[in-house]
């Protein structure tokens, strides 16, 4: 198989270094010139990437075509590229609909997929709209696959992608209380990451419970537990979390 990616940026960059640290077998893969930091450190990287100035070049030369441009960019150069019936196009572009990148590129094999950074270490859920065997045969390899049928359902997972930056923060504030009461930084980052590595393994292995349970048993009455949830309820803390996953939800159904 030979994968072309118009646009070398953050995602299409995490994809490539989960490629190589998958099973998948991809003959070659060409980039394209931008960013051109990242498409170079690429080819320097792994012998199999090949980074080419011209868009339609990559088009050209490669069996599947990702998408990884802002909407702005895909805007601008989509409509000068030319996709041949036999290509088949996984789009990456966070607000461009199925109907509109047909439309676009006069091509029927278009599938949209998020995929979010940790792909890079083959971890994590990877959504598929709509269902498609190229794309699912591709990215089984690099996370877990959720395929959905209905494009409008599928925006709904961009709220909760956009949890990243603030379960980060969780991890930041908690280690920085660690390391003002005294605890060495690296000791206390690695606690944190375990804590919550362990706390999300479990809750994969027990979802078939359903988290309610896995909150109710995770606190004792009047215990610790139940003193923090409870500070972070009275604080509103949970309805502000609700209410900006309502916030992004309305900002991507426009
Ligand atoms: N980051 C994520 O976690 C994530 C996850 C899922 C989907 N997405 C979606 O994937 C898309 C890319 O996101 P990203 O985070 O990877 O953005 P990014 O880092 O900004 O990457 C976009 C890339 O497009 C390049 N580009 C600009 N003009 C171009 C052109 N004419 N031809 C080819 N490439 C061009 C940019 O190069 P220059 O720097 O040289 O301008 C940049 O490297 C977005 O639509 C985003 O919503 C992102």
């Amino acid at each position: 198989m030979i994968l072309g990616f118009i646009g070398t940026g953050k995602i299409t960059s995490s994809i490539i270094y989960g490629i190589f640290k998958s099973k998948l077998k991809v003959k070659k893969i060409y980039v394209s010139s931008r960013n051109s930091s990242i498409a170079k450190k690429l080819a320097k990287k792994f012998g199999s990437v090949k980074v080419l100035e011209n868009n339609q070049e990559i088009i050209d030369k490669s069996s599947v075509i990702f998408l990884g441009i802002t909407p702005t960019v895909g805007s601008k150069i989509l409509n000068k590229l030319h996709f041949s019936k036999n290509k088949r196009i996984i789009s990456l572009i966070s607000t461009f609909k199925i109907e509109q990148l047909k439309k676009i590129t006069n091509n029927k094999n278009i599938v949209r997929a998020t995929p979010l950074p940790p792909i890079e270490i083959k971890k994590g859920p990877i959504i598929i709209c709509p269902p498609s065997n190229f794309a699912k045969n591709i990215f089984k390899h690099l996370g877990k696959v959720l395929e959905i049928n209905s494009e409008k359902l599928s925006y709904k997972f961009w709220s909760t992608a956009s949890l990243m930056a603030a379960y980060y923060e969780i991890l930041n504030t908690s280690s920085k209380w660690l390391i003002k009461k005294g605890i060495n930084k690296k000791f206390a980052e690695t606690y944190v990451a375990e804590l919550f590595l362990a706390l999300s393994q479990d809750a994969l292995n027990k979802s078939s419970q359903g988290f309610k349970k896995l909150v109710a048993d995770s606190q004792t009455p009047k215990g610790l537990n139940m003193q923090v949830l409870n500070e972070l309820k009275n604080g509103k803390f949970f309805t502000k979390f609700s209410k900006a996953l309502e916030n992004v939800n309305k900002r991507v159904s426009k």
